[in-house]
């Protein structure tokens, strides 16, 4: 074996090895999925104490979609809840608490907290959903 083709192989087996770390790293939502649905169509995301101690809960399948959930600025009792699917080429948007947007790491679109659009190159805003919360309980119906 010619030491150009050793070193092109050395490469690709570091990369291999890397990628789970790099894949593992870039997912920063819980996983959490089965969570059973209720007839009414709402299903548990989490506690109110940790959406209040988390500020965003975000869930990656929820009946099949991702979605996040937070308190609505405009009202202290209300919850917003939205598809993380980005409308423009479907990438998993994320919450950017500094500055109050969900951000798509994909081509940058911006959307407010209630999935209005703020920035493209989406022409239009996330998916809302319906949010309650019963008792300590949040509850997101897609
Ligand atoms: S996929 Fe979100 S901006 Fe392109």
């Amino acid at each position: 074996m010619k030491r150009r083709d050793f070193m092109s192989w050395i490469g690709v087996g570091v990369l291999a090895s890397s990628l789970p770390i790099a894949i593992a790293a870039c997912r920063t939502t819980d996983t959490t999925a089965d969570a059973p649905t209720r007839d009414d169509g709402f299903t548990e995301i989490g506690s109110v104490d940790d959406l209040d101690s988390q500020a965003v809960l975000t869930r990656d399948d929820v009946q099949g979609i991702p979605v996040a959930v937070m308190r609505d600025p405009a009202s202290s009792e209300g919850v917003l809840a939205v598809n993380t699917l980005c409308p423009h080429r479907s990438c998993v948007v994320e919450w950017d608490s500094e500055d109050s947007l969900f951000s798509c790491p994909c081509h940058d679109s911006k959307f407010q907290a209630n999935g209005d659009l703020v920035d493209g190159p989406a022409s239009g805003g996330l998916e809302q959903l319906d949010a309650t919360i019963e008792e300590d309980t949040v509850l997101v119906r897609v």
